[in-house]
């Protein structure tokens, strides 16, 4: 290995942290390289059971560097929570690194959010309310704050009185428009406070500054010494900005060209993709889902993968395997082999579906990919084909040979669907509840 992409091939939540927390044990260096903490990475090992937002993955191999890429937006009070919670759990946090290019996410970008989801009311996009979309929002204005202006408490003070008379011009519209509750009028003073945000910033700083680099040249090195290199994503192809279920995406790249962009190596270096994809279907956040299951199936998949947000605690919409969206990601990302999660949540099923296409009940119009418009896509209706069950417990499997017949035929059938290989399943959350296929 050299340097391995592990992207999303769904809507998130496909276990990605899981994977690299399994590849890390091989990698030098781990690198986050979009979103911020809005992210839910669910780790169980030997260490015990994590939940880790901002944090990669690779935290828990002692050997491994992490660094938080220029492509992440960073809530600097987040992030020291998320680290005093791992150390005060005997986790080593001193090989993380922050690249000083990164964006922060400003209390008033929290608030925005949540003004920006109230202003949509039915047709809001369920967004994670962490500020992220707004962070991004300010980094595109070219008005964003970077982890590097943190280490400069007097321009950093000056900057945030810009910013915020800007965002006080911005939030009084809230008011004329007739919001003037005094739980808004509490939560805009905080996010609005100069003083205590710049308190509370430039102490982060303070604490953090020791960990801030120049994240491009510690890659650079990285490379020159032939390290092993993990990239890891967050969320999914269908959450992308530009390829996913626009508008009900976040705001930056989960795909692998956001991987040489967020963390900061040339494209061609990156030698092999990983796309993760579960089972079966889940998203949390509004947006279309063809495969959204509202009987008992949706709910015995909801409680026996416990598909609650990581970030958040929302349910999951869960739903069969949708491989439209997969091929659809394949595409995009390139993947050299998939990683199959969660195969053991299916173990009770007498019948699987895999939904192999779409079709438009309006026109009888078949759909082999994902569409453009979000209310098309919201129309269409799942083609499914179904396949028997195994109805055995798989989570002591650790070989190919020791799965079921049908569940071998399962996860045959969905890797001739996306004309990758699948070589790695998982079967439980445990690190060891893993199934290598190939190398
Ligand atoms: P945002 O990234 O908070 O702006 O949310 C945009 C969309 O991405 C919403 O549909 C969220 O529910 C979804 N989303 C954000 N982070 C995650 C995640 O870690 N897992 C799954 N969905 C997410």
């Amino acid at each position: 290995m050299s340097v391995i992409a592990v992207v999303g091939a769904q809507w998130g939540d496909e276990g990605k942290g899981r994977v690299v927390d399994y590849l890390a044990a091989d990698a030098d260096l781990v690198i986050r390289y979009g979103g911020g903490n809005n992210a839910g990475h669910t780790v169980v090992n030997p260490h015990g059971h994590f939940k880790l937002h901002l944090i990669p993955s690779g935290i828990f191999h002692p050997g491994t560097r992490n660094l938080l890429g220029n492509g992440v937006v960073i809530n600097p009070p987040a992030l020291i929570r998320e680290l005093d919670e791992l150390e005060a759990a005997g986790i080593g946090c001193s090989k993380l690194f922050i690249s000083d290019r990164a964006h922060v996410v400003m209390p008033y970008h929290v608030l925005l959010d949540q003004l920006e989801e109230r202003e949509r009311g039915p047709a809001k996009l369920g967004t994670t309310s962490r500020g992220i979309g707004p962070a991004y929002v300010d980094k595109v204005a070219r008005r964003g704050f970077r982890v590097v202006d943190l280490l400069e408490p007097d321009a950093f003070r000056d900057q945030l009185a810009t910013a915020l008379a800007r965002v006080r011009r911005l939030v009084s519209g809230y008011f004329e428009a007739g919001d003037s509750g005094d739980d808004l009028h509490a939560t805009i003073e905080a996010a609005t406070d100069e003083e205590k945000i710049g308190e509370e910033y430039i102490a982060a700083g303070r604490r953090l500054a020791s960990r801030v680099v120049d994240g491009q040249a510690l890659v650079d090195e990285a490379l020159g010494d032939g390290q092993r290199i993990l990239l890891e994503g967050q969320l999914g192809t269908m959450r992308d900005l530009d390829w996913g279920t626009y508008p009900y995406v976040t705001s930056s790249s989960p795909i692998p060209g956001g991987a040489s962009l967020g963390a900061g190596l040339p494209a061609v270096r990156i030698d092999r993709v990983v796309g993760v994809a579960k089972a079966y279907t889940t998203a949390v956040g509004a947006g279309p889902l063809p495969v959204e299951l509202s009987d008992a199936d949706g709910d015995l998949l909801r409680e026996r993968g416990v598909e609650y947000g990581t970030s958040t605690g929302r349910p999951r919409r869960c739903g069969w395997y949708d491989a439209v969206a997969v091929r659809f990601s394949v595409r995009l990302a390139g993947y050299s082999s998939i990683a199959l999660t969660k195969l053991d949540v299916l173990d009770t099923m007498a019948r699987v579906r895999i939904c192999v296409a779409y079709r438009d009940p309006s026109t009888d119009r078949r759909w082999d990919t994902v569409p453009a418009s979000a209310s098309v896509y919201e129309r269409l209706e799942p083609v499914y084909e179904e396949m028997r069950g195994w109805k055995t417990d798989t989570s002591a499997a650790r070989s190919w040979d020791e799965l079921p017949p049908e569940a071998r035929a399962y996860v045959e059938r969905l890797e001739a669907l996306a004309g990758v290989p699948i070589s790695l399943l998982s079967v439980g959350p445990e690190r060891d509840q893993m199934i290598l296929r190939g190398s």
